[in-house]
């Protein structure tokens, strides 16, 4: 991958505007970091799609956070760390285990309304790798949606900051290893909508690369755009081989689109596995059965499959009493009944999928990237907190803890920074080339569902790197003319990188697991 533009374009023939931050993405890393911006600071906001189209807008089980009587950050960093297969960076895990009741308490001051018991105290749960509860969640299984809808309630209160819908990021613009801007189309024309933002920083909160999977968790806007273009720009990136699979997500065998998760809490709360003869076989692969870390779990599950000849096993929850589970789990509930699924009398058909990307944009404690002025944080930024295999719920957990520290870096040094309204162009392209991206797309997943799953070896991600490479060629060559062309080039972009890391990490670590490890 050789390309610097996706597009040609000049920005001196294009209109402008001019902003101190850009924030790409508005997950709860995005609005988490733009809140936590100086007031005397122009903030934009942008956002793909709709606002409610996002991965942490889906998130169900919750945030980590040691604020229990018998908790500690010291429980909350042993987990993250063990969970990471020994690949975390203990810096960053350190920060997030103490900084984590903090950002807690500032979203309950802002009004985010998470699950509380009659005495007022928040209530927690418990999820795999956790070794006591200490997951805190928000209308049974809606966190996500809840902490989305307060922080842009705290955003849309600051006059400072303006959220952009339906704009797509295209490329950075950099400048002597400075950020200076970003190419942006701004609604749903993409043909006469470009726009360039000068800025003094960008924040890359862009997400993770689900789409680059057929069977992903993962909403559909989420293509890997802010990695693939930081990787453009020159930005360093890291661990772009550890994968997550969640192990529990409703079995679809056949259709597009993102698959629905079924909450790890669900097995936190006594939820067992079963594979397709009814038999209970956690146990058999961990000490910690159905709230093994996650890594251990799906390819536990991978491995029953493959055993059974089935393509998915059973989770059963239906000892539980049916009230309780109407009003701890009310979505999953609703949703599973859609599906001709009562959680309170049958089992859970269900099976392991794509779900987060620990690998992304290299940045140090405080966001920084290599380029001056790139920030990044949330599942685009690599803190290493994650290591190998993320520890369950620790993700909007990154999202909150990085994205203030974003913020906080960017307070303290932004006036240093200057905006240059310099003209940028690329006429590289040459038009005409048509291709079928969505053809690509599909091949692509295809790939990576089949060699750069929950077991990968050498030679078969060789042979589809190379394959992923010839895709990749005919897309770079071509006439890009629209959000979803750009997108399936970002994805065939982010599997080429995720297979060239795999390949390269010879040993098993974590979610990155070799049949033919050294
Ligand atoms: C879940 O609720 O199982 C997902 C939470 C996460 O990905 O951490």
């Amino acid at each position: 991958m050789s390309l610097r533009y996706v597009i040609n374009f000049d920005t001196s023939k294009i209109e402008s505007e001019i902003w101190d931050v850009v924030v790409i993405g508005s997950g709860i890393a995005g609005l988490y970091s733009a809140f936590n911006l100086d007031s005397n600071l122009k903030i934009c906001i942008l956002s793909k799609g709709a606002l409610d189209k996002n991965n942490s807008y889906l998130a169900q089980g919750g945030i980590a956070a040691a604020m229990g009587e018998d908790d500690m950050p010291e429980y909350h960093f042993k987990d993250t760390v063990k969970a990471g297969a020994g690949h975390c960076n203990e810096e960053a895990v350190d920060i997030l285990v103490r900084e984590a009741p903090k950002d807690i308490e500032i979203l309950c001051r802002i009004g985010t309304n998470f699950d509380r018991n009659p005495e007022g105290m928040l209530v927690t749960t418990r999820e795999g790798g956790h070794g006591c509860f200490r997951v805190i969640h928000a209308h049974g299984d809606a966190t996500g949606k809840e902490v989305v809808d307060s922080l842009l309630r705290a955003c849309r209160n600051k006059e400072n900051i303006t959220i952009k819908e339906n704009c797509f990021a295209i490329d950075m613009l950099v400048a002597e290893g400075r950020c200076a801007g970003l190419l942006i189309a701004e609604g749903t024309d993409f043909e006469s909508t470009k726009k360039v933002l000068y800025c003094r920083s960008i924040i890359c909160a862009s997400g993770g690369i689900g789409q680059a999977y057929k069977n992903t968790t993962n909403s559909e806007v989420v293509t890997g755009d802010g990695i693939s273009m930081a990787y453009r720009a020159g930005a360093v990136l890291s661990d772009m081989e550890f994968v997550q699979f969640h192990p529990t997500v409703f079995y679809q065998p056949t259709g597009k689109g993102s698959r629905f998760l079924i909450s790890e809490a669900v097995r936190g709360e006594g939820g067992i596995l079963l594979n397709i003869n009814h038999r209970r076989f956690m146990k058999e692969y961990h000490e910690m059965g159905e709230v093994a870390p996650r890594d251990i779990v799906s390819r536990a599950i991978f491995s029953e499959m493959r055993k059974t000849g089935s393509d998915h096993v059973f989770l059963d929850i239906t000892h539980k009493d049916a009230f309780y589970l109407r009003k701890r789990f009310p979505t999953i509930y609703s949703r599973c009944l859609k599906e001709g699924v009562d959680i309170t009398r049958d089992y859970i058909p269900v099976y392991p999928v794509q779900h987060y990307f620990m690998g992304g944009i290299r940045t140090d404690m405080t966001g920084r990237t290599n380029i001056e002025g790139l920030y990044a944080c949330g599942e685009a930024a690599n803190t290493g907190v994650h290591g190998a295999n993320r520890l369950a719920s620790n993700s909007l957990l990154e999202g909150l803890v990085f994205g203030r520290r974003c913020a906080e870096d960017i307070n303290t040094g932004i006036h240093k920074l200057k905006i240059e309204k310099r003209r940028f162009f690329n006429n590289l392209k040459s038009p005409g080339k048509s291709l079928n991206a969505a053809e690509a797309r599909d091949e692509i997943k295809m790939q990576m569902d089949a060699y750069a799953g929950i077991e990968r070896n050498g030679r078969d991600m060789e042979k589809a790197l190379d394959y992923i490479n010839s895709i990749a060629a005919s897309l770079e060559e071509a006439d890009l003319r629209s959000v979803s062309d750009i997108e399936t080039l970002n994805i065939a972009c982010i599997a080429a990188l995720i297979l060239k890391g795999a390949i390269s990490r010879k040993k098993s670590c974590g979610s990155h697991y070799r049949t033919d490890s050294e």
